[in-house]
């Protein structure tokens, strides 16, 4: 490779935060040449800007519409090419009815998956002539379109560069839509790209201290915010014995990162812990092949807390969070934890183990108890990809949420469904805490014979004060999509950014 190439290559590799295509926002005006992407209602006939489309190319919409048996039913999409002034026109169903925040969100996410062309275009997207909520405006239709965009092809030859890929601009006359965009909603999905990112990376590149040493580059110079990073021998000072007991077959030791944003003066503080295992072999109680793979993103949970954090000291939000990452390797070898070995953990109360990959619990077990004695969160969320029982529970498109507090649960789930990402409460009884009781220590962490989601959030349970107001998401099943849906490409997800953003702004702001 020429020396220049290399360098370039290089450089390209270290960048964290990849480059994105420019989205920019003008007044309604209808382009009249290039590329445009429109909104149809559903209907038997075109109305709004389609109707006046129409119009202008002679009935071409209305025809072709016809032909294609277009409706404008939600997410129906139609490609027209060389009809007269445009290069292309794109329509795209947003339903019957008023659009609400999600539709436009989706409406903005299939125009990203339609136009990811490489060759320089001009995009323009017309946000008008739809009837839509106060929240539907065209920042969201902006945010849809970033977490469409997203793809992670940085290894690739082939990789699209974001700097040949043309622009964007969207026409409405949502005044406020680039303040929005720009203040607010676009720091929100650039840390989703963060987060997937981070969990799309394999375990070679990122393990514990480069997940740290990726965080520091994104919190850099941002306001009100204090990092600490606990490394093995700040925990064994801790006693957190459960933690640093995952990380021991691992030679990349472990990390606890604490992101502290403090926009809030004084109130109430939100803690937020992440199950952080850069890769989960299973440990000596070794996985099955076929899929270990995908254990590369057994830290979605310690990213999505990261970026959450991120999103919300980005736009300078009025609130006071605290994100626990509590990050480690878990690696079968001679000095790994075995079946059988009981570790002592920071609270004092002890662990057996019978399966080493039952790790996910013991990391949060620390992570809880060290939460809850250093800040005194009037709430704590963790969030996980801890069971594979809860992906069988509840399938792919639903988080497990698991809580003792009535009131906190259903905030979180109005949130999961204002927000897209969808929590179904599971439940979490004292059968479950009677079910993790050991013979030789206090609790046992596998091996129990009952609905291991349910163990799993009681394990954790174990480890946090009965009157603290807590709830845990076991989102093993949506940390991975498998198919595009218009704002999450196939590949890790980063769910629960969108979640608890939400639930940060309805509740804490
Ligand atoms: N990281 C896995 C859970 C997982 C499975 C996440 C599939 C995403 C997709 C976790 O550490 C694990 O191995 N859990 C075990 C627990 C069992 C040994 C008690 C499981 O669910 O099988
Ligand atoms: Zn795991
Ligand atoms: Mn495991």
């Amino acid at each position: 490779m020429p020396t220049l190439v290399r360098i370039t290559f290089l450089l390209l590799l270290s960048t964290t935060a990849l480059a994105q295509r420019s989205i920019d926002f003008m007044p309604f005006e209808m382009p009249t040449a290039g590329n445009i992407v429109i909104p149809v209602a559903e209907g038997d006939a075109l109305t709004g800007l389609a109707a006046e489309l129409d119009a202008k190319t002679g009935g071409a919409l209305s025809l072709a519409a016809t032909e294609a048996k277009f409706t404008g039913e939600k997410s129906q999409t139609l490609t027209l090419l060389g009809i007269k002034p445009y290069a292309r026109i794109d329509l795209v169903g947003v339903g019957a009815g008023r659009v609400g925040r999600l539709t436009a969100e989706e409406f903005g996410g299939l125009a990203a998956s339609l136009s990811d062309g490489t060759s320089g275009t001009k995009v323009g997207i017309l946000w008008s002539g739809i009837e839509h909520d106060e929240d539907a405006g065209a920042a969201r239709v902006a945010f849809g379109y970033r977490l469409g965009d997203y793809r992670f092809d940085r290894y690739q030859e082939e990789r699209i560069d974001p700097a040949t890929q043309g622009s964007v601009t969207i026409y409405s006359n949502d005044e406020d839509a680039s303040s929005e965009f720009n203040n607010d909603l676009g720091h929100m999905a650039a840390a989703i790209w963060f987060a997937r990112d981070l969990t799309s990376e394999p375990g070679n590149v990122i393990f514990p201290q480069s997940f740290v040493d990726r965080s520091l580059e994104q919190f850099r110079g941002l306001r009100n915010v204090n990092i600490k990073v606990l490394d093995e021998r700040d925990m064994k000072r801790l006693g957190m014995g459960a933690h640093l007991g995952v990380g021991s077959g691992s030679s990349r030791p472990p990390r606890l990162l604490i992101v502290e944003y403090r926009g809030g003066g004084d109130g109430p503080t939100l803690a937020l812990a992440g199950k952080g295992i850069t890769f989960d072999t299973g440990g000596v109680s070794l996985k099955r092949n076929d899929t270990m793979w995908m254990m590369k993103g057994d830290m979605t949970g310690a990213a999505v807390v990261t970026a959450t954090v991120l999103a919300a000291a980005k736009r300078g939000a009025n609130v006071n969070i605290v994100a626990l990452a509590a990050m480690a390797e878990n690696m079968p070898s001679g000095t790994a934890i075995r079946p059988g070995d009981i570790l002592t953990t920071m609270s004092g109360k002890t662990i057996e183990i019978r399966s080493t990959d039952a790790e996910g619990r013991l990391v949060l077990s620390d992570a809880v108890h060290y939460a809850q004695l250093e800040y005194e969160p009037d709430v704590l969320i963790n969030i996980a990809t801890l069971t594979g029982s809860v992906i069988r529970a509840v399938g792919p498109d639903y988080a497990g949420l698991f809580s003792r507090h009535d009131d906190i649960a259903n905030d979180l789930l109005a949130a999961a469904d204002a927000s897209g990402e969808l929590a179904w409460r599971l439940p979490l009884t004292d059968t479950y805490f009677e079910a993790i009781k050991s013979q030789v220590a206090d609790v046992v962490n596998g091996g129990v014979d009952a609905a291991g989601a349910s163990v799993g959030a009681a394990f954790i349970g174990t480890f946090v004060a009965e009157d603290q107001v807590w709830a845990h998401f076991d989102i093993a099943g949506v940390d991975y999509a498998e198919t595009d849906s218009p704002t999450v490409p196939a590949g890790f997800t980063a769910f629960g950014v969108r979640l608890l953003d939400q639930y940060i702004r309805t509740h804490r702001e």
